[in-house]
């Protein structure tokens, strides 16, 4: 309203993340019309530039990294309410000059300040820098409301998530955490709610009645890159199963929530993780396939002995009324033939027409990347005198239909916590669960990785022993369909 005035602060505003995601998707949520009337950004670093340098850089990010149209001319608009500030993670002086600045720019207008807390910076200065809002008085400043945005990764596992949430938790309230997990916020996620709630169709056979088994799979084309020194600690089930592929089952498995209000949906979220079956340790190789890409030893800051995974495949069973028994296969991994993204349904084969084994079942696909859209597999009949089968597509492309991009999960994601609303953000108890699940693979699997790791070519579909995996409760991955 006239009498707001919000603030983001975004910590690591020099980083990568800020220049390709956080700057790009601002100046999108500007040129429509989304951002508050009175906003401003300031973009926090540790290296002395002015807040003129600070917006050539960004020009340059901006212009590469927009999803949808660039103007020189929005853009100018939109760079005059962005500002540097240089200030040292640690260092308390920093924080009071940071202060000083708040003060002095929310006092003249007699306007409620809020300010947004976003944190762009290595998991290492989470604690640190949150500790330091709260003692340089920052915390306790007049304001409508704070709010804290955190990027992943959310810990090492179970215990470090607890510790560095216990540290937050004496600064934020949970309310006030925004705990960011992109995928969530993809378009076609937010549309996998829309299509089984919104579809009466689907909502009642989307059980084990139906379906047979459920396919999540996020492939990735780029190896680590610049990032091995991150990734080598990390590794895919960290990196990827923990976060993405989970919050994409639960958002696939989930019950209709009793509202769309945030703690409604992940309510139901946090119900499907609790019966998650854990980890059998007898039953490994049936449930978990682990991969490295060839050459993955060689990349810059990766140990030359690594038993990192750079791919992880994953047979998890959701112990529901709903779910009992129905397999959902995760796949995910880096250096493969493609960049894809989605999930497959696949119902149950029907035999009046010829044997369970000539007959092909119905694929509901949500594509995620890089095309968006639904395509659900039908069988027909081949048009004349006898009866033969054919299955066709009925589409939904909606990146054909829509000419434009869609927007970055970034836009939603800072929307929605610029207004309040936790709904795509991921809850304590939530992390809390998928870390305890992640956890057990890890304890099974033991310091010594070596029998469980398969080397896999760059460019390929991963490891042969994919397939045998897939086969034993599928008929085959199907995402390959579209190669
Ligand atoms: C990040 C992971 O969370 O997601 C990266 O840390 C991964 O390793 C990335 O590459 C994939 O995201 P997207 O949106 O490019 O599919």
């Amino acid at each position: 309203t006239e009498h707001t005035k919000t603030t983001m602060l975004i910590f690591g505003g020099t980083g990568d993340l800020t220049h390709r995601k956080l700057i790009p998707a601002l100046y999108q949520l500007e040129i429509n019309g989304f951002l508050p009337k009175d906003f401003s950004v300031i973009s926090i670093g540790r290296r002395d530039k002015t807040s003129d340098e600070y917006r050539s850089e960004i020009l340059e990010s901006t212009k590469k990294f927009s999803s949808r149209n660039f103007e020189e001319e929005s853009y100018e608009e939109f760079s005059k309410k962005v500002s540097y500030f240089k200030l040292k993670f640690e260092d308390a002086e920093d924080y009071k000059e940071l202060k000083n600045l708040l003060e002095q720019s929310g006092k003249d207008e007699n306007k409620e300040n809020s300010y947004l807390f976003y944190l762009a910076v290595s998991p290492d200065y989470f604690s640190e820098i949150v500790h330091q809002l709260e003692n340089s008085g920052i915390r306790t400043m007049d304001s409508a409301w704070q709010r804290l945005v955190i990027e992943k990764p959310f810990g090492q596992d179970l215990s470090s998530a607890e510790k560095l949430n216990a540290s937050i938790s004496e600064v934020f309230e949970e309310k006030d955490i925004y705990r960011i997990d992109h995928y969530v916020a993809k378009e076609m996620i937010q549309n996998t709610h829309m299509l089984r709630f919104q579809n009466a169709i689907f909502e009642s056979i989307w059980n084990r009645h139906h379906i047979n088994n459920v396919q999540i799979t996020v492939l990735e084309k780029e190896g680590v890159g610049t990032r091995g020194g991150y990734y080598d600690h990390t590794g895919a089930l960290r990196d990827m199963v923990q976060n993405h592929l989970l919050q994409l089952l639960a958002v696939t498995a989930m019950e209709p929530p009793k509202s769309l209000d945030a703690d409604d949906v992940r309510n139901e979220k946090v119900k499907v993780f609790e019966k998650l079956v854990p980890f059998q340790p007898d039953t490994l190789n049936e449930q978990l396939i682990l991969g490295q890409y060839s050459g993955y030893k060689k990349e810059d800051k990766v140990s030359a002995s690594s038993q990192t995974e750079t791919l992880v495949a994953t047979k998890v069973y959701i112990d529901n009324e709903r779910w009992q028994g129905v397999p959902f296969y995760l796949l995910t991994g880096k250096a493969l033939k493609n960049k894809t993204a989605q999930i497959t349904i696949e119902f149950k084969k029907s035999t009046l027409y010829g044997e369970e084994k000539d007959s092909e079942p119905n694929i509901l696909e949500i594509k995620i990347q890089p095309d968006e859209g639904i395509t659900l597999h039908l069988n027909v009949k081949k048009p004349g005198v006898v009866d033969q089968m054919a299955m066709v597509e009925m589409d939904y492309c909606q990146s054909c239909l829509y000419l434009f991009n869609s927007p970055d999960s970034y836009e939603k994601l800072i929307l929605d916590a610029l207004h309040g609303d936790s709904t795509l953000f991921t809850r304590w108890d939530e992390l809390q669960l998928t870390w305890k699940y992640v956890d057990a693979i890890f304890s099974t699997l033991g310091e010594d990785r070596t029998s469980y790791l398969e080397s896999y070519e760059r460019e390929s579909n991963g490891p042969e022993s994919l397939d045998t995996f897939i086969h034993s409760g599928a008929r085959k991955w199907w995402y390959r369909n579209r190669e």
